[in-house]
């Protein structure tokens, strides 16, 4: 099975796992990335009636039918369902995200849900992670700043050339970091003047893990 197909059966196990719960007054928060991107796909097709999405980026916001209300976070009372991938997941559920860029908004609707579902396909799991390099969104005039902090936190910051975040930053991605206590480092690194948002997700992790290998899905809850 190709990993475009795996993806696609993580997010349709995910649709069919909300549908059942979902109400006219619910509330979506939609990720980003190529997986959620067949999250978005399934819910077009399915033209539910619930009171409508939040997007974590420009590009999901883009994709959704306009059959659904497209709301800002602070025009709704919370998240129901968060959806969205991950570049990396380990056991205890903590994520590495913002491959795409987009982790800042990411967190702050994850940390605004009931319930984040994670949908990966099984190359995305990891004993430790770290092995994806770390996106770190930053404000442009501290980005070498911030960079020297993270060498000496034993990372190889690389600047992420031409990409501005939807937000209007920066991001430098963290290569041969090594995050042995998830929860430390990304308080850790969000302490340094400057960064924005790294894209550890621990404090707030993922509730349920969605991941299909080759041979079946499973739904780690
Ligand atoms: C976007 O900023 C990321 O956090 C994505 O959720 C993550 O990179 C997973 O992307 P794919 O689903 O494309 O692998």
């Amino acid at each position: 099975m190709n990993q475009d197909l795996k993806k696609e059966k993580s997010a349709r196990e995910a649709f069919n796992l909300i549908e059942p719960e979902l109400m006219k007054d619910s509330v979506i928060g939609i990720g980003t990335g190529t997986t959620t991107n067949f999250f978005i796909k399934e819910l077009n097709k399915a033209k539910i009636q619930i009171k409508g999405v939040v997007c974590s980026s420009n590009a999901s916001e883009n994709l959704i039918d306009n059959s659904y209300d497209k709301f800002s976070l602070n025009e709704v009372h919370g998240i129901d369902f968060y959806i969205d991938g991950a570049d990396e997941f380990n056991d205890r559920k903590e994520l590495i995200k913002g491959g795409g860029g987009a982790l800042t908004r990411e967190k702050i609707l994850a940390y605004s849900s009931n319930k984040f579902i994670c949908i990966v396909d099984e190359s995305k799991h990891v004993n430790l992670l770290g092995q994806f390099p770390l996106p770190v969104e930053v404000i442009e005039l501290a980005r070498s700043a911030v960079s020297r902090e993270l060498m000496k936190m034993g990372g190889k910051p690389i600047y992420r050339h031409g990409f501005v975040t939807d937000n209007g930053n920066q991001i430098v991605d963290i290569h041969n970091l090594p995050i042995e206590v998830p929860y430390d480092l990304e308080a850790k690194i969000n302490n340094i003047p400057g960064v924005v948002e790294n894209g550890i997700f621990s404090c707030r992790k993922a509730d349920t893990i969605i991941c299909t290998t080759d041979n079946d899905i499973s739904v780690i809850q």
